[in-house]
């Protein structure tokens, strides 16, 4: 399962990047905005900062909504660097979009998935990266798990080469959820990924351990 971090905040990427196990990252308008990231020509450097800093893939998401606005947005970001992935919303124009881009080598990655159905048409439009958003689905009480699951299945069954990207992740437990049930990348706040590393066990332990060496060692 590959590991994304869900910031457009430098410090928490090179945060999660030291620690070894970072393979990409997601950004989306409201990250950006977020760490104040504001403006165009900011939030283009901002791509290229991030990037300078993973060796991985980076979403750039796109701002139009249209066909057009859409293909020439989605070409300058990939001009940017190797590792930008568009991000495209899933409407109508999103999946002409996806089409249009993996005929012409740029890699993308739908985002605002949440239905099977959606990830269906992301997967035909030729996506690389479909995105279920997790926590927002667990929000309208149904279980984000299950719509990960039912996607899995589906790609599964056609074999699709569409990776499935489970956003909207809001806790370690989110990550575990999606490791057990085979999703391809989890992208996560620092917090999620931090938090895995969590046992008072451990603790406890080492604790222990420690003060067992610093006896036997005086
Ligand atoms: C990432 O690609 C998504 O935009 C992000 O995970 C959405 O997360 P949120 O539901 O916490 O805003």
């Amino acid at each position: 399962m590959k590991f994304f971090i869900d910031t457009a905040n430098l410090d928490e990427i090179k945060e999660a990047n030291d620690l070894g196990v970072l393979d990409g990252v997601t950004t989306n308008p409201s990250l950006m905005a977020k760490d104040g990231v504001t403006g165009k020509d900011s939030i283009l450097k901002r791509y290229v900062d991030i990037c300078n800093i993973v060796d991985g893939d980076v979403s750039a998401e796109v701002i139009s909504t249209d066909f057009n606005g859409m293909v020439k947005e989605g070409e300058m970001l990939a001009s940017l660097h190797k590792n930008i992935v568009v991000k495209v919303p899933m409407i109508k124009e999103g999946v002409k979009a996806l089409k249009y881009f993996s005929e012409n080598g740029i890699r993308t990655n739908c985002t605002l998935v949440f239905s099977a159905g959606q990830a269906i048409l992301a997967a035909k439009a030729g996506a690389d990266y479909v995105s279920p958003f997790m926590g927002r689905v667990d929000d309208t009480t149904w279980d984000g798990t299950d719509l990960i699951d039912q996607i899995a299945v589906i790609y599964g069954n056609y074999g699709f080469e569409t990776e499935i990207l489970a956003a909207s992740i809001r806790s370690p437990l989110h990550i575990v959820k999606c490791a057990e049930i085979g999703a391809d990348v989890v992208t996560c706040p620092l917090k999620s990924i931090m938090g895995l590393l969590n046992h008072p066990l451990t603790d406890i332990g080492l604790a222990k351990f420690l003060a067992d060496y610093k006896k036997g060692n005086k």
